[in-house]
């Protein structure tokens, strides 16, 4: 995830237009990609290391010892596809797995951002023996022309597409099944998804990694007021607002919102609007969809997507799980 939002920037209007339009609607949001600029990458960054937030060390731990298992029966030579990998250290340890089995792979890394990219190419140089193709596009323009390609060249060997990190909880149940419906339409028989997946855990676990002590997820939600400051001219005044971490347990979802704690007026004028706020009014910045494995497993064979195989962190509650083109 990570830069995710840097190519999709390059205009401001979009963010101007995006930002007129959400502060308006009710409830008030922001769209969750505009968290990550340059700082708010960082800080994402940061969160990764927070004893809290535990979804990156647990994940590494499961592709870590699992690695091979992953890609285990897939034919040879196989193509490893990682969708918004961030710096690509999840897709090392993935590859150590595969390459100590003996797999014979190429890598195929898809993000909108340049930054990502890199990083996760110059990760990815410890293993000088591996092609390693950057796409700088979209997932879906990534994985089309990647599917053309592997016709184009007569590969014979299957496809493993990697998204991980829980990023799947950012997206709505309607937008992960379009999502999961598309990468499927790519798939032979015989393709793999494997996917990191946080599932549901005790209410205090899941508000503690939103809502950390330190207050660096606060910091990396309250800095999207920064950045339309600094890019709209926006005069929104960091101390009259809060973070919040909500479970809520009927969507599944830990929210992130910014609550405005009195009623107060912003201007943007670079998105040509004055924005009035109710005390207690928040902005909903950002949904994690936590996961019941049932309910993963139902998600994938709704799409044409089998269940495989399952790795859980029984003390974290995350999973990784393989899904097979049916
Ligand atoms: C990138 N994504 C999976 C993170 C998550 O857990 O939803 C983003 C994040 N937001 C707050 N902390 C981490």
């Amino acid at each position: 995830m990570g830069t995710s939002s840097e190519a999709t920037l390059s205009s401001g209007h979009r963010l101007a237009d995006d930002v007129r339009r959400d502060l308006q609607a009710s409830p008030k949001r922001l769209q969750p990609r505009y968290l990550y600029d340059a700082l708010g990458s960082q800080l994402f960054e940061a969160i990764c290391e927070l004893p809290e937030y535990r979804i990156t060390r647990s994940e590494l731990h499961l592709l870590t010892t699992h690695g091979a298992a992953i890609g285990a029966g897939m034919r040879s030579p196989l193509i490893v596809v990682e969708l918004g990998g961030g710096n690509g250290e999840k897709l090392a340890v993935l590859l150590s797995g595969l390459v100590d089995a003996g797999v014979d792979l190429t890598v195929e890394l898809v993000d909108v951002s340049a930054t990502a990219l890199e990083l996760a190419a110059r990760t990815l140089a410890r293993f000088p023996a591996i092609r390693v193709t950057p796409h700088q596009t979209t997932y879906e323009a990534g994985l089309q022309h990647i599917g053309e390609q592997r016709i184009a060249e007569g590969r014979p060997g299957g496809m493993l597409v990697a998204f991980l990190g829980s990023n799947i909880g950012n997206l709505d149940p309607s937008a992960a099944r379009r999502f999961l419906t598309m990468i499927r339409g790519g798939f032979r028989s015989g393709d793999r998804l494997v996917l990191g997946t946080d599932l549901v855990k005790p209410e205090s676990e899941l508000v503690a990694a939103y809502d950390d002590v330190l207050g660096v997820t606060a910091a990396f939600n309250k800095n999207l007021l920064v950045r339309l400051n600094r890019e709209l001219g926006a005069n929104f005044d960091l101390d009259r607002f809060a973070h919040r971490a909500v479970w809520n347990a009927a969507e599944s979802r830990v929210e992130m919102h910014l609550e405005s704690l009195r009623a107060q007026t912003v201007s943007i004028p670079g998105a040509d609007c004055v924005v009035a706020f109710a005390a207690g009014e928040s902005i909903w910045t950002e949904s994690s969809y936590k996961y019941e494995s049932a309910a993963l497993a139902a998600l994938g064979a709704d799409v044409g997507l089998a269940r495989h195989d399952q790795w859980v962190d029984e003390d974290a509650h995350f999973a990784v799980t393989t899904f097979n083109a049916v």
